[in-house]
């Protein structure tokens, strides 16, 4: 396996005032040493899953509804919602894996003791999270590359000068993607013990979105208007790229699992296009970019005059 090599713009930052100042990130650094969770010991692991069989609720899964798709056996209906789910959870996986790397450079670049603390705990969760969903991809037998969407957004976080885009990028935005995603998962998972990690997952990644709004709140206010400005590009350009709204962009790879169950593309892909690109469609179904992300950028001020049309060029309603 290649190493990725990034070469990340950190300044390294020594505090020597120890005494609390930001009180709200101190009391969540309380909350997150209590809520710690060991992933080999608090995991039902000894659940069986069955990796020939429906992890996904067939009733939630998009793919399912599409007649091209009801037109195949039964059998390989079930091996592409399998590879759904291996797709999902590696894309989970390689995202745990990059907020890791994040909040290590969080740890240094932060200016304040309160934020360096309760980042270091979230080092110590992310560990965790690539711990468990590594772990459960092995019952499925197949680990999917990270999607190249995915991967080029976390590169610009982890690469990007200011440690405001860093806290935006990966705490206000990635978080919130995986706090959707995980809902989502964990509604339409007909597993328990996948639905068991997602939401000992969720848990903390709840405390990680709160993180970025806490800090995030006051610190985008006291920012040279330069900086700022280039915090709120910063986050509408990884919108722009994840939520998939123009042609081109979005999560590209997910089509692998056709030819991973044995599907013909061309025999499916039409039907696909048409459908997840239909308006009506896109807006019946969960999003968790408009239902997460957005509204907190909104909580933080970062969709201002300035940038808002550009949202609702995408088809957001800010
Ligand atoms: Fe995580
Ligand atoms: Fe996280």
């Amino acid at each position: 396996m290649p190493v990725e090599e990034i070469v990340a713009n950190v300044k390294t930052l020594w505090k020597f005032d120890y005494e609390p100042k930001i009180k709200a990130l101190r009391d969540l650094y309380e909350v997150a040493k209590r809520e710690q969770w060991n992933a080999a010991t608090d995991v039902p692991w000894d659940l069986e899953i069955d990796a020939s069989g429906d992890i996904l609720d067939p009733s939630q899964d998009a793919f399912r509804e599409l007649d091209a798709i009801k037109a195949l056996p039964e059998k390989t209906q079930t091996e592409l919602s399998v590879q759904n789910a291996a797709w999902i959870l590696s894309q989970f996986l390689h995202g745990e894996q990059g907020a890791m790397l994040c909040c290590g450079q969080l740890v240094e670049a932060v200016p304040d003791i309160d934020g360096k603390l309760y980042a270091a705990t979230q080092v110590i969760d992310e560990a965790r999270h690539v711990e468990v969903f590594h772990r459960y991809l092995t019952r499925l037998h197949h680990v999917y590359p990270i999607d190249p969407t995915l991967q080029a957004v976390l590169n610009q976080i982890l690469e990007a000068d200011l440690w405001q885009m860093k806290c935006v990028g990966m705490q206000v935005i990635v978080e919130g993607l995986a706090m959707g995603s995980f809902k989502i998962m964990k509604e339409g998972s007909r597993d328990e013990l996948l639905r068991s990690i997602v939401e000992l997952t969720a848990q903390d990644e709840a405390r990680h979105v709160s993180y970025g709004l806490i800090y995030m709140k006051d610190e985008l206010p006291r920012m040279p208007e330069p900086d700022r400005d280039r915090v709120e590009d910063f986050a509408f350009a990884a919108v722009d790229a994840i939520s998939g709204r123009r042609p081109g962009t979005g999560f590209v790879s997910q089509m692998a699992i056709l030819e991973q169950a044995g599907v013909d593309p061309a025999a499916v892909l039409p039907e696909i296009q048409t459908k997840f690109t239909d308006p009506e469609f896109i807006a019946s179904q969960p999003d968790p970019i408009r239902d997460h992300v957005l509204p907190q950028l909104g909580r933080i001020g970062l969709i201002t005059d300035r940038t808002a049309s550009r949202y609702r060029e995408l088809g957001f309603e800010v």
